[in-house]
């Protein structure tokens, strides 16, 4: 499932900087629900001076930068040059909320049957403000167009953190695991 936050005025309204929704995360004794990421994320201002220590993009594939991890939570951003993505893929059990900071993100969702394989189920584009999200066992794509002309940043908050993921290929029932790549810069 997932939800979209049209309106760049609640994002930039919130009263939760970068660091206090990273301090907010840090401090949980307990998984976060979806809802409450999203919440969080919505009363979030994020500024490109906060971000900037986690930037970083790389040829080849997107680069991950960890802010916070827990053993109940981690965030992460995630820099996409034009025509990096993701595997298709579940998180395997972590539910996660994934907020556009900058750029153009396209997710893709699929369904799953064991008998008939991996189909494809939708297609959204998301702009800078944009939240989306999924539950578990969504399954899903995401990626920076080839066609965008621009880098992208996004904000990820998994809860629990990431562990092996599993990937899917269209048409296919085979079920891989895929254990993302260590952050970049921890
Ligand atoms: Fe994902």
């Amino acid at each position: 499932m997932a939800v979209e936050l049209q309106h760049q005025s609640e994002i930039s309204s919130g009263s939760l900087s970068f660091h206090d929704l990273a301090g907010a995360l840090a401090g949980r004794q307990s998984i976060p629900g979806l809802t409450e990421l999203y919440e969080l994320i919505g009363r979030a201002g994020i500024s490109q001076e906060e971000v900037q220590p986690y930037l970083g993009f790389k040829a080849g594939n997107y680069s991950r930068h960890r802010v916070m991890r827990n053993e109940f939570v981690e965030m992460l951003v995630l820099c996409w040059k034009p025509g990096q993505r993701t595997p298709i893929h579940d998180h395997n059990g972590s539910h996660g909320a994934v907020f556009v900071h900058e750029g153009i993100l396209w997710e893709t969702t699929f369904d799953y049957d064991a008998e008939k394989g991996l189909a494809y189920k939708s297609h959204r584009e998301l702009r800078a403000g944009g939240l989306t999200g999924s539950e578990v066992p969504d399954i899903h794509q995401l990626g920076n167009p080839d066609v965008s002309g621009q880098d992208l940043i996004t904000i990820h908050i998994y809860a629990p953190p990431l562990g092996v993921l599993k990937t899917y290929k269209l048409g296919s029932s085979t079920i891989d695991l895929y254990t993302p790549a260590d952050p970049d810069f921890l």
